[in-house]
């Protein structure tokens, strides 16, 4: 296996060893795309195809996603049943046949895929995809509750329109998912002891039934931190205001829209957390009144506006608080006023980004922070909001440990 620099700590893909499988199912050409996003990764990506698989997709589909010759012949390279496993990071199956799961379960080795999967040592994914009546077959579930109860660990499938034309259980897994649950089997557990609550996404403040005043936050840094503290062991708690990304599976999410619907909602979930982090753009005004009815149009409106509620320094003040993290959104280069933040919240970290810097901020996927303490600071390089999430849970780690 190949070890990481500290920097690539942060990129759980980087430099990982990828032992791909591909079986013989219609989901296989769903393997291309995921070969590539593996790739973007970082990772290395050395594919195995059983012969079946050859009927839905050609090898050279496979050799062009992932860079490396793609291989399938038990006897064409002699000991590849060995030093591939022993090279790869993770084994993931992707389709995984009905076929594969029951040989694997029966410890069948008799071709190079099945015989790599004995072999290897690591984490194995796999993401099933068959018809419905295979996947609910008691001796198929049988052979896959065996696996799981050996660790392995299964991704999907979900319920819809299969490639027989027929509805139920049986896609394979979205690809996202499956790089989660790859990228969490490959992450230290550190925070197996926390219960997070992450805030995301803006809130909205009405001004009638029918408008409001929002921000432009896009959700993505309090999704990035909620995924991260996830794949970490958390227990995780995302409290998000309207935003149109998809949330991770596996966490309990709360939906909110106003700043004193989030605040409710933080509130409500407190005395279990120990940890809060504060991502969402909370509007920090609202209007004093909302009307009933729909304002009527005219040339000109005067509106005033109040002080919504103040989550981070409501908790701030708080006695038996979680350990608290706030962000600081800033138009400039405005350290001090985050430096400020830190000490009138009472927060235990403030996140400072300046929304205005090219690559940090709102809707875009990288962000460039600086993690300010009260006896520390760390200004981190422009990384993705991925990287920025796993450096904040970093101290997270540190300052619970
Ligand atoms: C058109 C067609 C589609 C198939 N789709 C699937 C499938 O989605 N899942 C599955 O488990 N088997 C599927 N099969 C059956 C497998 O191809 C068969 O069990 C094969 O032996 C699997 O071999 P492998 O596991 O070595 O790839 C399909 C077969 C055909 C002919």
């Amino acid at each position: 296996m190949k070890s990481s620099s500290a920097k690539d700590k942060r990129k759980v893909l980087k430099n990982k060893n990828i032992l791909l499988g591909v079986t013989g199912g219609a989901a296989a050409y769903k393997a291309v795309d995921l070969t590539r996003r593996l790739k973007e990764e970082g990772a290395t990506v050395t594919v195995i195809m059983t012969d079946a698989s050859k009927n839905f997709i050609t090898p050279l589909s496979l050799e062009i996603a992932s860079g490396n010759r793609v291989y399938s012949d038990l006897f064409d390279t002699p000991m590849s049943h060995i030093t591939f496993p022993a090279a790869a990071d993770l084994m993931v199956i992707a389709p995984a046949t009905a076929n594969i799961i029951g040989k694997f379960a029966r410890g069948i080795a008799d071709d190079l895929l099945s015989t790599c999967l004995l072999s290897f040592r690591g984490k194995v994914v796999i993401a099933p995809a068959m018809n419905w009546r295979m996947y609910e077959n008691p001796i198929f579930q049988k052979n896959l509750q065996y696996l799981i109860s050996h660790g392995v660990v299964q991704v999907g499938p979900e319920k819809g329109s299969l490639a027989c034309g027929e509805e139920g259980i049986g896609r394979m897994a979205d690809v996202n998912e499956i790089i989660e649950a790859i990228k969490s089997a490959l992450s230290n557990k550190d925070l197996l002891k926390e219960r997070i609550i992450v805030t995301a996404g803006p809130t909205r403040e009405y001004i009638d039934p029918v408008r409001f005043i929002s921000n432009r936050s896009s959700g993505k840094m309090g999704y990035a931190i909620a995924r991260a503290a996830l794949r970490r062991g958390s227990e995780v708690t995302l409290i998000s205001g309207p935003c149109s990304l998809m949330p991770p599976r596996g966490l309990k999410l709360v939906t909110v829209e106003t700043a004193d619907d989030m605040r409710n909602a933080v509130l409500q979930h407190l005395p279990e957390a120990t940890v809060v982090i504060m991502a969402a753009a909370v509007g920090d005004f609202t209007p004093q009144t909302k009307e009933q009815t729909k304002i009527e149009k005219s040339d000109e409106l005067t509106m005033r506006l109040k002080k919504s509620p103040d989550i981070l320094s409501e908790i701030g003040s708080m006695r038996n608080r979680p350990l608290l993290i706030g962000f600081a959104a800033e138009t400039g280069n405005r350290l001090d006023r985050a430096r400020k933040k830190l000490i009138e919240k009472g927060a235990d970290i403030i996140v400072f980004n300046d929304v205005t810097s090219a690559g940090s901020g709102f809707d875009v996927d990288t962000n460039k922070i600086t993690i300010i303490e009260r006896d520390r600071e760390t200004a981190l390089p422009l990384m993705t909001k991925e990287e920025a999430a796993e450096a904040i849970l970093d101290r997270v780690s540190d300052l619970r440990a």
